[in-house]
């Protein structure tokens, strides 16, 4: 059985004042430098992800993680060119992921160890998304994609994200790990924040592979859960859910949420759904869940909420990546409150997280 491993999580005080520090001391580089330098550093972002990229690609940071080790015995591991090899480490030393020693030999850093496949904290497989040919020429295009409001994905493949995703298995499988990879780092977080064990029976909606609610149900012995998404989906996470051991408390029901989800949930969960849909979608799919929620039931809409202001957050990215990608969006808190006040919910609560989620909690009005 797959045990629930949840790292042990800061308070999330703590974790705020960090990010106020972190803040500040960006402010205080940008005032220490003449703003053209500080602009082109940011202009030649996309260098710096494909470097990273193409390093994690080529397994260049399991190569180096044994110990120092030169850059010909580097390039002969991953079967890539000496020299190129060399100018790809010099470069990703002076950002910190590897470190050039005065033998010449290189290690990796503490930051470069994420990179590793085989770390429990492992983020390689969205690394291997994020500069992925095919996701990288989307935001290529996301010139198209501010100019028209429309994603670049469809300009450029004639098709939407999903239909997409279904033709194109490799890249599907490249998107689904990375998925994985943005779920476990949300889920530890949200079930610190959020006490399931009240609830007798929650609906995962759109529920993917099942991870969350099957991290729920093993915190929550007395829980019943449904996991609903596409028929396409649910092999996985039927196989999950008996991996889990909870099989025997969590049904998988095939359906689409623009028709209906399944009656009975004290909970309804719908994470990381809404942001996928523009306004009209995202108000059938919440129109469907109030449709068959009762008096005491609740719903939880778990996204990258954007906060208001100037403060740096993943969500302000993120939903660019929903605009060249799905044509979906990240929302404030109060563009929360008004497309579930429109579906005719109301939020009881929004509650943060240690990671980049939130928590909108809603009941019917
Ligand atoms: C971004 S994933 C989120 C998955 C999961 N909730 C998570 O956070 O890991 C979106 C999910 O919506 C599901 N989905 C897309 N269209 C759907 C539909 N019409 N009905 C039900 N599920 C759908 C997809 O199969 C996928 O599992």
């Amino acid at each position: 059985m797959i045990g629930l491993g949840l790292p042990r999580l800061p308070p999330i005080g703590i974790v705020r004042a960090v990010e106020g520090v972190r803040g500040a001391l960006i402010k205080l580089t940008h005032w220490l430098a003449p703003a053209p330098v500080n602009v082109l550093e940011l202009a030649t972002g996309s260098w710096v992800t494909q470097a990273v990229y193409t390093a994690t690609k080529l397994g260049i940071p399991d190569a180096v993680a044994g110990g120092p080790i030169d850059a010909q015995r580097v390039a002969e591991k991953v079967g890539a060119d000496a020299d190129a090899t060399l100018r790809l480490l010099r470069a990703l030393s002076a950002k910190s992921v590897f470190r050039e020693r005065r033998d010449g030999r290189f290690e990796l850093t503490s930051l470069g160890q994420p990179l590793r496949s085989d770390t429990p904290n492992s983020v390689r497989a969205l690394v291997l998304m994020i500069g992925h040919p095919v996701h990288w020429e989307h935001w290529g295009d996301l010139l198209y994609a501010v100019q028209s409001g429309k994603p670049s994905l469809e300009h450029l493949r004639g098709v939407s994200a999903f239909e997409f995703f279904e033709e194109n298995e490799e890249v599907a499988e490249v998107f689904n790990d990375a998925m994985t990879v943005t779920s476990e780092m949300v889920i530890g977080p949200v079930l610190a924040a959020y006490d399931f064990t009240p609830y007798r029976s929650i609906v995962d909606v759109g529920g993917g592979h099942g991870r969350l609610l099957a991290a729920i149900l093993q915190k929550a012995p007395d829980t019943r859960g449904v996991l609903f998404d596409l028929e396409s989906v649910l092999p996985g996470g039927r196989d999950y859910l008996v991996e889990a051991g909870v099989a025997d408390r969590a049904t998988a029901v095939a359906g689409s949420f623009f028709d209906a989800v399944p009656q009975g949930g004290e909970l309804y969960i719908l994470k990381n759904i809404i942001h996928d849909w523009p306004e009209a979608q995202a108000l059938d799919i919440l129109r469907n869940v109030r449709a068959v929620m009762g008096k005491q039931s609740r719903v939880l809409v778990i996204e990258a909420v954007v906060p208001e202001g100037n403060s740096p957050h993943v969500s302000k990215w993120l939903n660019l990546e929903m605009l060249i990608q799905t044509g979906g969006r990240e929302r404030t808190a109060a563009q929360y409150a008004d497309l579930l006040h429109a579906a005719g919910l109301e939020v009881t609560r929004v509650l943060p997280t240690i990671g980049p989620a939130s928590i909108v909690e809603a009941a019917v009005r």
